[in-house]
């Protein structure tokens, strides 16, 4: 293999710029060419190709985004658009490609794979953290970081006014940054689409919590569950308690990568790189039990995510 591409696709994630930065340099360092693909697969379909050097990746691993631009392709999803990238492919000589991105990404890089006999690799970059492979995936950790940064002023507001306070945050489907924030950040309930939630048993809660002299009281719901708006008014009108709502919204999709994120996005764009070297295709790299590790993309996208259910019942026993 002597020319490799790289992409980063779907959300963006803190991080993906350090993946892209570790590919970059590892494939130079083993003697490929490397090429950067602007604006997820539509990039390819484009032509929007170009070959990176090292300093291509100067002065990025601490910035939020991605230096490639993300995209979610539609044309792509069909066989059609999928034809043309393969032949854009070809044109530009890449005969291996790294994919960054979350499930969406990977199920385009299995598809590239099965009918074109593209070699590709995927990276987790999403700060959702819904692959059931992966213990983490790349943007995870800042995203909760930034989402107890928010928890954490919350409480100094919901304290003074002695109102109950509901963050929405995101993880489409997945309640993991909500579970992880909502358990540092001391919430005293955490409500997520994996765990069943009873609507009366939370308002006995915040009545019995400030029956003892709580001040403050702290939800935090993830996005698959449903919205604040709409909870912090029904709380309001069961309770008598005052309440508001405030939704994070993108502030959780920026920022510089915390340490871990970095860490972890270099050594998966490394062991990409090493994959496509080793003639390995359709696998996606993932870390488990503090290692790295590479399963098939298939495999990857069929297994199913469950959440902690040990950190959810510990954070009820202690939030209390
Ligand atoms: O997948 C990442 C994510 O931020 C989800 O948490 C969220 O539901 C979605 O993307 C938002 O998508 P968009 O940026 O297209 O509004």
């Amino acid at each position: 293999m002597r020319t490799i591409g790289v992409l980063t696709s779907g959300g963006d994630a803190p991080g993906m710029n350090a993946a892209i930065r570790a590919v970059v340099r590892t494939g130079l360092n083993k003697g490929l060419k490397v090429m950067g693909i602007q604006r997820g697969y539509n990039g390819i379909i484009n032509g929007e190709i170009f070959e990176m050097d090292s300093s291509s990746v100067s002065d990025i691993i601490h910035r939020g985004g991605t230096i490639l631009r993300t995209a979610r392709s539609e044309e792509f999803r069909t066989e059609e658009g999928r034809k043309k990238a393969y032949n854009v492919l070809k044109v530009f000589g890449i005969e291996g490609l790294v994919v960054i991105g979350g499930d969406g990404s990977f199920t385009g890089a299995m598809k590239l794979a099965n009918e074109f006999g593209v070699k590709v690799v995927g990276i987790p970059g999403t700060i959702d953290n819904d692959l059931a492979y992966t213990d983490y995936t790349i943007g995870f950790d800042t995203a909760v970081n930034t989402v107890l940064d928010a928890i954490n002023k919350l409480r100094d507001t919901s304290t003074s006014h002695e109102r109950v306070s509901v963050v929405e945050v995101m993880g489409r489907h997945c309640g993991d940054i909500a579970l992880y924030a909502g358990l540092a950040g001391g919430a005293e309930s955490i409500i997520i689409p994996e765990q069943p939630f009873d609507f009366d048993e939370l308002c006995r809660n915040i009545i019995q919590s400030k029956a003892r002299g709580k001040m403050h009281n702290l939800i935090v719901l993830a996005e698959g569950v449903g919205g604040a708006e709409e909870l912090a008014r029904r709380i309001e009108e069961i309770t008598g308690i005052e309440a508001r709502a405030t939704k994070l919204g993108h502030i959780q999709r920026g920022g510089s990568p915390t340490a871990f994120d970095r860490i972890l996005a270099s050594k998966m764009g490394a062991r990409a790189v090493e994959l496509l070297l080793e003639g390995k295709s359709k696998r996606a790299v993932g870390i488990k039990d503090g290692k790295i590790i590479d399963v098939d993309i298939e495999e990857a996208l069929s297994m199913k995510k469950e959440s902690d259910s040990y950190m959810y019942e510990l954070s009820k026993i202690i939030s209390m």
